[in-house]
């Protein structure tokens, strides 16, 4: 995640290798950082903390804790504290800074790394409006960004977080289906690879509601309507409110963890 967004700041033009000090405790990765993309890289979290002014943490939940000790004391109020981490919350990223560090949490998703990215962002007790444009700003370029109230951000895990793969998942179903249905593996693969990227496009740049698209290619007694039928009558529909609510769920059993 870290890496991809180095590679969208660079490739938005906006910003230039010498903005950027990547770290990261491994040495081989810090050589390919600073290879592939000529930015400061240094093993020195503390050093390059006081040398920002905006300060992103891309390390997994489970190591925040041991990072926020190690470069919280250092962080000015001046600078900006940005946190990609799922379910850590401003509030615990807030007690290892000085009071006043504004802090913005994101909620990225895989896309990123095609620049198609979707993040959800929440402002912390200090954050200002100007902070989470400083943040929106980073986001879109690999992507897009929105802001929601914090509370929210275990819903925004649930749909966008962790959709990608729910979108794999249907990948998966209709190409094993093609493939039951006598199409050759790599027909059903191409098939449904483009299929996914053409509806989500048409999705995205339409102005349009999902179902007014759906209905449009759903003629009566047509093939498009029998099988949504089949996918009514299996209560399809509950199904993904069951399991995003679950998810949901789950991000906030995950938040509440002392890590
Ligand atoms: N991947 C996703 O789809 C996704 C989506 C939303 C949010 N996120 C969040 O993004 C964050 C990063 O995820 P990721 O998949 O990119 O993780 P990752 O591949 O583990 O990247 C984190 C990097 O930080 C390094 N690191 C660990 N401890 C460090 C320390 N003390 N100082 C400096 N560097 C340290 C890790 O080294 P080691 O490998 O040696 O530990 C690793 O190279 C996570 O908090 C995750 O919750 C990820």
């Amino acid at each position: 995640m870290g890496e991809a967004l180095i590679s969208g700041l660079l490739h938005s033009g906006h910003w230039k290798p010498s903005h950027i000090i990547a770290c990261d405790i491994r040495h081989d990765q810090l050589a390919k950082l600073q290879l592939r993309y000529k930015v400061h890289a240094s093993a020195d979290n503390r050093w390059a903390v006081r040398e920002a002014d905006i300060v992103l943490l891309a390390v997994k939940p489970q190591h925040m804790k041991h990072v926020l000790e190690e470069v919280g004391p250092v962080v000015r109020q001046e600078q900006l504290v940005l946190s990609i981490a799922a379910g850590i919350t401003t509030s615990f990223i807030e007690k290892f800074l000085a009071k006043g560090v504004p802090v913005v949490r994101i909620m990225p998703n895989t896309p990123v790394f095609v620049g198609l990215g979707m993040a959800g962002m929440a402002r912390g007790r200090y954050a200002k409006e100007a902070h989470e444009r400083a943040a929106r700003a980073i986001m879109e370029t690999v992507g897009a960004a929105l802001s929601v109230p914090e509370r929210q951000m275990d819903a925004v895990t649930a749909v966008s977080g962790s959709g990608p793969a729910y979108v794999f998942y249907v990948a998966e179903a209709m190409m094993e289906a093609g493939v039951k249905l006598g199409l050759a593996p790599h027909v059903a693969d191409a098939l449904v690879r483009q299929t996914i990227q053409g509806a989500g496009t048409l999705l995205a740049q339409s102005h349009e509601e999902a179902h007014t698209l759906r209905e449009r290619v759903t003629s009566p007694g047509g093939t498009t309507e029998a099988a949504l039928k089949v996918m009514e009558a299996a209560k399809v529909r509950a199904i993904f409110m069951k399991a995003l609510r679950r998810a949901k769920e789950r991000s906030s059993e995950l938040s509440q963890l002392s890590y």
